[in-house]
């Protein structure tokens, strides 16, 4: 019996010009280049530019991934956008995204997951798209953390970075069965039991500003392997393939450590795992499409591979995605 598949087309990413060291930050903050490699795997990270906003960001990685895919963008009637750091209030960054795009059909709507706001962005979508709601769609995960970050708490500010990133979806047909390509399965969850582990202490309807990222980080380390390992078995389970059938690993990059404890217990071998963590830090919705851009671009990435994404952030949310490219 033949299904509907949401395929990949194509991907593209972006980060800022401006690059900020863990040397720099060490300058700022009581921190060092050794704590922040060491605890994190973060080097560097990008920081937008005054007046470079998060749908700036977004618009650069559609357009690289349209470009990637030889794709028009008129022939886009869905953007799903993820994050956590919007232009504004309202309306909707992805609406800001589609004008600079020059689109004025279908649908764009912002997607609000944290950190795993681009694996929550590819099952909204891959369920328009299957339920022939929209034929050819944009996921986007972008996100200007500097500008909620508070750069006196050195527990948060050396974690998080600017970027974006973004695939091409498009309604193909399959066969039902774990050889076709595209996204195979998705799953997500979450608990709001636990929003006082990662939160912003800000918001339009609590005090009227932005506010800063709160964060406890230890609390969060200890919950994430287990919530992300879970959810990919879940996600094995679903598709009837198993770690052996991955080809490519590509996490949330958030810690290093936190990548290879749940590559370690999926028993996925570290050459499968991408990992741009070192170049951009913790971009939230946007590190998973990073890494994938970068993956892609170096010819790792390839068509017909097994691709395995996964997320966890505030809320808790978290999820996972396999996909075969
Ligand atoms: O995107 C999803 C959401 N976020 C995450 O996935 C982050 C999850 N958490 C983590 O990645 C880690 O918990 C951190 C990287 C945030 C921290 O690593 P850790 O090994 O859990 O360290 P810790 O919080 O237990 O802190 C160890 C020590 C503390 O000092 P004491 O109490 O042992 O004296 C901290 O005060 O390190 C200190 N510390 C720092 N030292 C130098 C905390 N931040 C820094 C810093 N530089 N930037």
């Amino acid at each position: 019996m033949t299904v509907v598949r949401s395929v990949v087309l194509g991907c593209g990413a972006y980060l800022p010009e401006r690059v900020l060291t863990n040397a720099e930050l060490a300058a700022k903050v009581d921190t060092s280049d050794e704590w922040i490699v060491q605890r994190t795997g973060i080097r560097e990270r990008h920081i937008a530019a005054e007046g470079e906003y998060t749908s700036h960001l977004a618009t650069k990685a559609a357009e690289a991934a349209l470009a990637n895919a030889g794709v028009d963008a008129q022939s886009i009637d869905l953007i799903v956008l993820a994050t956590s750091t919007p232009d504004h209030t309202f309306p909707a960054t992805a609406t800001q995204v589609q004008a600079a795009l020059g689109i004025h059909h279908g649908v764009a709507f912002d997607l609000q997951a944290v950190c795993s706001g681009f694996v929550f962005a590819v099952a909204t979508a891959d369920n328009f798209l299957r339920a022939g709601s929209a034929k050819r769609a944009l996921v986007i995960g972008a996100e200007t953390f500097s500008r909620i970050l508070d750069w006196n708490d050195r527990g948060t500010c050396v974690l998080f970075g600017d970027g974006a990133g973004a695939i091409v979806l498009e309604a193909q047909t399959g066969w039902g069965t774990s050889a076709d390509r595209g996204v195979l399965t998705t799953h997500l969850r979450s608990d709001g039991a636990h929003k006082h582990k990662l939160y912003v202490d800000g918001g339009p309807s609590t005090t009227q500003t932005t506010g800063h990222l709160r964060m406890e980080g230890r609390e969060v380390f200890k919950h994430a392997v287990g919530m992300i390992t879970g959810v990919i078995v879940d996600a094995f389970n679903a598709s009837g393939t198993s770690a052996d059938n991955v080809d490519w690993f590509v996490p949330h990059q958030a810690n290093k450590r936190i990548i290879d404890a749940s590559a370690q217990k999926l028993h996925i071998a570290p050459q499968k795992v991408v990992m741009t963590v070192d170049r951009h830090g913790n971009t939230s919705a946007a590190s998973i499409p990073l890494a994938l851009a970068t993956a892609v671009a170096d010819g790792r990435i390839q068509k017909g591979h097994l691709v395995l994404l996964e997320a966890m952030g505030g809320g808790f949310t978290w999820g996972a995605a396999l996909l075969r490219w």
